[in-house]
């Protein structure tokens, strides 16, 4: 029994004080008062357990840059109890007996909900398509994230596939040859969504950037193709004037101010209907190299919460239904997972945001393997205090 008393939650945007009283993995009383003694909360605010449909966690095969463990626990401190972990991994969990192994993994290591993504193509090498037959039993999820498609031909095969078993497909889209030229992104959006138009399938884009991919994807939703899109915190609050060292490079690049704008504005106006922060964690030894050899990627599940809040929130761009519906719902509905509504009789899977005091993200502070953040030494409201996640204290400060 989990007693948090003095929160705070949201109602019609307004936030109103209630105590929360949790038994085994579920919600059972919200009330002005409950008695007893319980966790002191503060004043903080109650929130529904983050969902990153985005993230890299390395394992297996990269275990030097995150693995299964640190991943899950940088992602309870940044306020997720669900994560759903792409598949640039060695080996690729292109079959079962691949996928397997990090499945094996997660059940030994994820302090949170962790679900992974299979390839949609054989190593992600864009030749064959995984062998979705029998992986669809075991994951609703395939991408060929951090390289993207190039034969289209096996892509529309994998589409088929993904259509017939009502699976979930979220792409980066990237030219091959224009590469992280705005172009890039663009022109790959324009060819996937033809291709998802042609096969009537839901598709789902990654990290969108320009203004021209959010223009196709506007165009298509008016259509009313069932194409969906993310946008990552750092497209939403850097652009490449902000670039300083190795922990601003990433792919997509930060682009221009205008485009910086233009993703604010999908995100407004319900063009992205996620934030999903891409979380890629590599070494200090590969970020340390000159900007132009290094990897690209940065992380970022410990800090998304308080750069939305802060930026969007406490400035009054955004209310808190929109911030609960990016960080919450909208990607739950997306993957068809059950809300985490801060309700009796729901599953307890909730983050508690320190909204009233400012605090400066610190390197030491990260528990993420990777230390590749570009908001390190920036001051934000709203990090989390207290993750619960099916009922137990997953993170606490
Ligand atoms: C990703 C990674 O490191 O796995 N990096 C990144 O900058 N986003 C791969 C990718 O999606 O490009
Ligand atoms: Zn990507």
């Amino acid at each position: 029994m989990i007693l948090l008393k003095n929160g705070r939650i949201n109602l019609n945007n307004k936030l109103v004080k209630k105590d929360i009283l949790i038994e085994g993995d579920t919600i059972v009383k919200i009330a002005d008062e409950i008695k007893g003694d319980g966790i002191d909360v503060k004043g903080g605010y109650i929130c529904p357990g983050l969902t990153d449909i985005h993230v890299h966690f390395r394992a297996p095969g990269f275990e030097k840059k995150e693995t299964i463990k640190t991943g899950s626990m940088a992602s309870a401190k940044g306020g997720f109890t669900t994560v759903l972990a792409m598949p640039n991994l060695n080996p690729v969990p292109d079959c079962l007996e691949n996928l397997a192994i990090e499945e094996e993994l997660i059940k030994k290591e994820a302090v949170i909900e962790v679900l992974p993504y299979a390839s949609v193509t054989v190593g992600e090498k864009s030749t064959k398509v995984s062998d979705i037959d029998n992986l669809k039993d075991h994951t609703r999820f395939y991408s060929d994230d951090g390289v993207g498609f190039s034969d289209y031909e096996v892509l529309d095969e994998a589409l088929e596939k993904i259509k017939k078993y009502d699976l979930f497909v979220a792409s980066h889209a990237e030219d091959k040859i224009l590469r992280y030229a705005p172009a890039g992104e663009y022109e790959a959006v324009r060819r996937e969504i033809a291709h998802a138009k042609k096969i009537g399938v839901h598709y789902h884009l990654c990290h969108m950037s320009t203004k021209e991919s959010f223009d196709a994807i506007r165009e298509a939703q008016k259509e009313g193709l069932d194409i969906t899109c993310e946008v990552t915190p750092h497209h939403l609050f850097l652009n490449e004037n902000d670039i300083k060292n190795p922990n601003f490079k990433m792919n997509p690049p930060l682009r221009s101010k205008e485009y910086q704008q233009e993703t604010l504005k999908a995100l407004l106006d319900g063009t992205a209907c996620c934030i999903a922060t891409d979380h890629a964690p590599h070494t200090e030894e590969e970020k340390s190299q000159a900007y132009d050899k290094c990897p690209n990627g940065i992380i970022g599940i410990e800090t998304s919460a308080p750069l939305v809040y802060t930026k969007l929130v406490k400035t009054g761009i955004a209310t808190l239904d929109q911030f609960e519906d990016w960080m919450s719902n909208n990607p739950r509905r997306l993957i068809r997972l059950p809300l985490n509504s801060i309700k009796e009789g729901n599953k307890a899977n909730l983050c508690v945001l320190d909204i009233d005091h400012e605090h400066i993200y610190s390197k030491e502070e990260i528990l993420s393997k990777g230390k590749n953040s570009p908001f390190i030494g920036e001051s934000l409201y709203g990090f989390n205090m207290l993750t619960i996640y099916l009922g137990n204290i997953v993170y606490q400060k």
